[in-house]
């Protein structure tokens, strides 16, 4: 059995109890199924194979912002994917894990500039260039180490489409990209630097994109784009289309990934380009789950609460999108149902998994997963209350192995520096 599944009452990832697992490392900890990550990767790589001819499939970037891990890097570098990174950092991690630097394409709306600098020395397949003040810092930059940067301009399309307000990045308000009137000038001004090389466009807009319709909007404005572009006397040679892709969280309707294929061959692939996507939550999203532990079952006159020993600085999403993430009891489970709110221990009311939920009924002590994890989890973790990260766990053909260890006190608390005159 794969992914996480329920074998003898318990729930499993990748033929391992989640009981063993909290047994074996603690809680909270991040579980991740390496066969479901390797399942969604295949049903993208998959689709996209179907409708593309061999010679012209999408270099498929792994949007890593999701998940930086380096094992989980490693593992989606073994399976073929390419990375997407916004960091220094994430380069780090993504040359660690052992992509080739031309495999790498950088975007992000604030390119610091060490890490263009890096990035420059590294080798990197292409800068994402979302302003013209970018776009000069990087042909400064490059002039100054003597390299040569290859560039591609985002294009703002002024098209709405992620799940929530707050990952939703394709409006023309919105901080990222290039708006249509402005892209030419900005093509030309790249063409005429000594230091860059514009050689396409890319378009990402958003984040869960549940309308799917939005992907063919979005799509539908490049051709017009492009030969314009082309007509100008510039070149076009690469088209990144970005990420975005769905997962379920609760009932979701997914992407249908063939659809989306066909508006990749019918729009994208007669712009005789190089195809470069970049999926990051559909990788991983529901690959991953959080395990924790029921601290207590707290009655009062108005609402029961579980109080998990899991709270919003392990997992953020519901108290920064108002995300839903499935609830499940891990071992017993066929029992009666309760209401209840999920919450942490953290001192705000916004510590909330959820509210108001029917939940099979929990007892203090027993094991609980809030599912959906994997992307956006972890990565997002903070020391909020002076509370360690959780571990990460990774499952594969059976076996776990600690990808990262749980965060000790000290190692949070050695990092800060008293002035001597505050010396106790
Ligand atoms: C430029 C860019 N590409 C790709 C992604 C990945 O998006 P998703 O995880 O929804 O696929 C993001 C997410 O913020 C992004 O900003």
């Amino acid at each position: 059995m794969t992914g996480f599944t329920e074998i003898d009452g318990v729930l499993h990832a990748d033929n391992v109890p989640l009981t063993q697992i909290a047994a074996e490392y603690g809680t909270p900890t991040y579980v991740y199924s390496a066969s479901e990550i390797k399942k969604q990767y295949d049903a993208l790589a998959g689709a996209m194979q179907k409708a593309l001819p061999a010679d012209r499939q999408p270099l498929l970037c792994y949007a890593c912002k999701a998940n930086s891990n380096v094992a989980i890097l490693s593992y989606l570098r073994s399976l073929g994917c390419s990375l997407e990174i916004v960091s220094e950092g994430e380069l780090k991690r993504g040359l660690k894990a052992g992509f080739k630097a031309e495999q790498i394409v950088s975007t992000g709306v604030g390119k610091q500039r060490s890490e263009i600098i890096a990035a420059l020395e590294a080798g990197i397949h292409q800068f994402n260039v979302e302003s013209l003040p970018e776009l000069e810092h990087i042909d400064q930059i490059a002039g100054e180490i003597g390299k040569k940067a290859t560039i591609v301009f985002r294009l703002n399309p002024n098209v709405s489409g992620g799940g929530h307000h707050k990952i939703s990045t394709g409006r023309r308000r919105d901080k990222f990209g290039i708006s249509e009137d402005s892209i030419y000038g900005a093509y030309q001004i790249a063409a005429e630097m000594e230091n860059v090389e514009p050689v396409g466009l890319s378009v990402h807009i958003g984040s869960q994109v549940f309308t799917v319709e939005s992907f063919k909007t979005a799509f539908s404005k490049l051709p017009d784009i492009v030969n314009n572009i082309r007509a100008q006397g510039n070149t076009v040679t690469r088209l990144d289309i970005g990420g975005g892709f769905p997962i379920v969280y609760k009932d979701e309707k997914l992407l249908d990934l063939d659809r989306y294929a066909e508006w990749v061959r019918d729009i994208i692939l007669p712009l005789d380009t190089e195809i470069i996507m970049e999926p990051g939550r559909y990788l991983v999203g529901n690959a991953g789950a959080l395990l924790s532990e029921v601290l207590y079952v707290k009655e009062t006159h108005d609402q029961d609460f579980l109080v998990l020993d899991a709270a919003m600085n392990d997992l953020i999403r519901p108290t920064l999108y108002e995300a839903y993430h499935g609830i499940e009891a891990v071992e017993n489970r066929d029992r009666p149902e309760h209401n209840y709110d999920v919450v942490g221990p953290i001192c705000e009311t916004g510590d909330t998994f959820t509210q108001g939920r029917d939940l099979p009924e929990m007892k203090q002590g027993e094991l609980a997963v809030i599912k959906s994890a994997g992307a956006y989890g972890y990565c997002m973790a903070s020391n909020y209350n002076t509370r360690g990260r959780p571990a990460e766990i990774f499952v594969h053909e059976g076996k776990s192995y600690v990808i990262r260890a749980r965060e000790t006190l000290d190692e949070i608390i050695d990092q800060d520096t008293v002035p001597d005159f505050l010396s106790a």
